[in-house]
């Protein structure tokens, strides 16, 4: 069973036309998965490396000139300067802790209890009940329930995933939501009748109140991408799924002639809003990756590079923001990025080393990755399949991986790399269902 899962999510992770409209943005819009409970699988003591509670706290989104913060910055300067007004006052939200419990992140949002976003191979789990949330829409409900009814929530989020230059196990996203009120004559019910099915229901689809939030909605992030990008920006909205918003959109953009996939939104499952107490209202939503638009904007090649410590990366980007980051509270001013082009202070050259190995029914992909990068450290660009096969007499899958190392900062020597395979190869049999060919 494990295998199937194992080999139905690889195929899904590698598939050429998944991999380029899902991966960047990493959107929880895909559903096929075989039904499985997933909690049977979570580890006592939780699945999360060391090196990736360490990245807690570091909060590069709140981080001063920043690429990150600058994004952050602008979009919420956009909010505030143009979409609040007399009835609707956004408001941010920038430092809620990472460790969610398992209610906010999934059940709250209407997961489906067998989505493969819940399995402990896509997120990590502290415990059962206990996530490194893996979207901040794991938010949502508590700050409705609070009373807000306009907010962003910005932070950063985490889950297992490939290696190479747009992947790494931390990244960071906004998220946004607006509540709307409807006059009604004097009947205040709520619009949720659990024998709905909200996501197909067309007449649900078309109330004239579902159609007025869906203009507002695609209307507010038009000009918030225009205001971030630029104004002649081509934009154009493609149909999706997501739990816990119905209909759902994402939201793609023509750059450098290609479309690229930026953000998802939709329409808050009535469900939601009946459970936040607003069962009578509606409200649209959206989440968007922040790493995936600063790589964009100020051509930023590796996602490795937002967490860097080199000053070289860091000097790039002083002063672009005139703002006093001692005068919090102020009003934002807007943030000129026209001419910030990254220039990469020099590419050292890379080198690859392959291995090969007998993979078990436990084998997944992704806790490859993840041993890779614990084992092998940020010295690792990228990590591809380059070779898989079944031996139809023994039924036994073989694969190699091509692990693509290149420094940030300096050159790598031949023996440093071979030590640190030779270290992988040491210790890779004992934690992992495989045998090293
Ligand atoms: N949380 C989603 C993700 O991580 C993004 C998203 C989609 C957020 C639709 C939303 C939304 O609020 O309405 O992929």
């Amino acid at each position: 069973m494990n295998h199937l899962i194992n080999c139905l999510k690889s195929t899904k992770i590698t598939s050429g036309s998944i991999k380029s409209t899902c991966i960047l943005f990493r959107s929880y819009s895909s559903t096929t998965t075989p039904t499985i409970d997933y909690n049977t699988l979570i580890p006592e003591n939780g699945n999360i490396p060391k090196s990736l509670l360490d990245k807690i706290g570091k909060n590069l989104h709140s981080s001063h000139n920043h690429p990150l913060n600058i994004i952050k910055k602008k979009i919420q300067y956009h909010f505030q300067s143009k979409l609040s007004n007399d009835q609707v006052d956004f408001q941010f939200f920038d430092d809620f802790h990472p460790r969610v419990s398992v209610k906010s992140n999934f059940d709250e949002l209407l997961f489906p209890k067998d989505h493969v976003g819940r399995s402990p191979n896509d997120t990590y789990y502290f415990n059962k009940n206990q996530v490194l949330r893996t979207h901040t829409s794991a938010h949502q409900n508590d700050i409705l329930r609070d009373g807000n009814r306009a907010f962003l929530v910005t932070g950063d989020v985490y889950r297992r995933d490939e290696i190479d230059a747009v992947h790494y196990p931390a990244f960071h996203q906004m998220e946004g939501l607006r509540v709307f009120s409807f006059p009604s004559d004097g009947d205040k019910k709520s619009h949720f009748d659990p024998s709905i099915n909200f996501y197909e229901n067309q007449e649900y689809k078309n109330n004239k109140e579902v159609k007025i939030v869906e203009e507002d909605l695609k209307r507010s992030l038009e000009s918030m991408i225009r205001g971030v990008i630029g104004q002649d920006l081509q934009v154009r909205w493609v149909d999706a799924y997501f739990p816990f918003t119905s209909p759902s959109w994402e939201m793609e953009i023509l750059f450098n002639g290609k479309w690229l996939e930026v953000l998802g939104c939709g329409v808050v499952h009535p469900e939601i809003m009946h459970n936040t107490g607003l069962g009578h209202d509606r409200a649209w939503a959206f989440g968007i990756g922040l790493e995936r638009l600063a790589m964009i904007l100020f051509d930023i090649p590796d996602i490795r590079l937002f967490w860097t410590e080199d000053s070289r990366f860091h000097d790039q980007f002083k002063g672009v923001d005139k703002s006093n980051p001692s005068e919090k509270g102020k009003k934002l001013q807007d943030i000129d990025i026209k001419n910030i082009k990254f220039q990469p202070y020099s590419k050292y050259p890379s080198c690859f080393k392959d291995i090969s190995f007998w993979i078990g029914d436990d084998f997944h992909s992704n806790k490859f990755f993840e041993f890779v990068r614990e084992c092998c450290g940020d010295l690792v660009e990228n990590v591809e399949l380059v070779d898989n096969f079944t031996n139809p007499k023994t039924n036994k899958t073989s694969q190699c991986y091509r692990i693509h190392y290149r420094s940030m900062e300096r050159n790598l020597t031949n023996e440093e790399i071979d030590q640190i395979q030779f270290n992988l190869r040491d210790k890779i049999e004992s934690s992992l269902d495989l045998k090293l060919r």
